[in-house]
């Protein structure tokens, strides 16, 4: 099988996944992202499966395009990467797949802003269409702070800043739920603890198991569902009143922390899946 992995800088978790297809005498080719040049005029390439792990957003949104449009499988599709790449696009796609989400509004000027965050009531949690690692992501307490931030972003923002995606707060237990789904199995899930609201481990936030329940399980996979399948990992909140809301869903996933912490193979369920599909042409 001619399996191709489109990367940039090689993390971790990209190591473990070619160490895992190396463990298997699989071989692949490297399409470094940096390095690429495409003839849009050429409309085959010689892959059976095409595994995206690029860090930039737009590098892998444009590459998943070429590679699909020509007909090669790609994990996750471009239709995914579009729809996870922008809190908007992911949102819109669980209300209307009936998954319960966080109360949004959306609007395109600090005053509509400002008079939708009023009407929702404080707090709320600003946060840029396209983004990541909790970047950017405010939470707004009182209209001095909306006042504040609307207008730092409607005076150094660019076209995205004049996006105004506004979530309703959820009062979380100190945490949030981090779970992985690949294809129709929910695989594992960990806690992501912090005394910070934003709990990302990339920001400090402390990784524990958690036990998939079947709860857990049909709404993740639900929520995956959604967004078009593959590969993806979901950001769940859970509400005082113990319901779980999906907060995002994430499409080239990271998870060095989760392997050891959940006892998952996670790159192993990730390789098996990209074979099947790339067998499955
Ligand atoms: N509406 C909310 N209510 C309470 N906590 C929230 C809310 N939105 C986000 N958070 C907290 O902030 C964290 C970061 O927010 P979010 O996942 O939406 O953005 P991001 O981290 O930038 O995206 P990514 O996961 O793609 O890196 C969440 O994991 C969660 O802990
Ligand atoms: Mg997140």
């Amino acid at each position: 099988m001619r399996i191709g992995v489109l990367c940039s800088r090689v993390r971790a978790e990209e190591k473990l996944l070619f160490t895992e297809l190396e463990r298997r005498g699989l071989t692949y080719t490297k399409i470094d992202d940096r390095e690429q040049i495409f003839d849009l005029h050429q409309r085959s390439y010689p892959y059976d499966v095409v595994l995206e792990r690029c860090i930039q957003h737009s590098r892998a949104m444009y590459m998943l395009k070429v590679l699909g449009d020509a007909g090669v499988p790609t994990v996750n599709t471009y239709q995914v990467a579009a729809t996870c790449g922008d809190k908007f696009l992911t949102t819109q796609a669980l209300i209307h797949a009936d998954v319960p989400t966080p109360g949004c509004q959306l609007a395109f000027t600090p005053e509509s802003a400002l008079a939708a965050i009023e009407q929702m009531g404080y707090p709320v949690v600003l946060k840029p269409v396209v983004g990541s690692w909790g970047r950017m992501v405010s939470k707004v307490n009182d209209r001095d702070a909306a006042e504040a931030i609307l207008e730092h972003r409607d005076v150094l923002g660019s076209y995205q800043h004049s996006i105004f995606y506004i979530q309703e707060y959820i009062a979380k237990p100190g945490r949030d739920i981090r779970t992985f789904v690949i294809g129709d199995e929910c695989i594992a899930g960990i806690y992501r603890t912090s005394s910070h609201w934003i709990t990302n481990t990339a920001r400090g936030g402390l990784a524990s198991n958690c036990p998939i329940t079947p709860e857990l399980a049909e709404i993740s996979v639900r929520a995956a569902n959604a967004v078009g399948g593959g590969i993806v990992a979901l950001d769940l909140l859970e509400t005082l009143d113990g319901q779980l809301l999906v907060n995002e869903v994430n499409y080239t996933m990271e998870f060095r922390n989760s392997i050891d912490t959940t006892g998952v193979n996670i790159p192993a369920k990730i390789i098996d899946y990209v074979l099947a599909v790339g067998g499955g042409r």
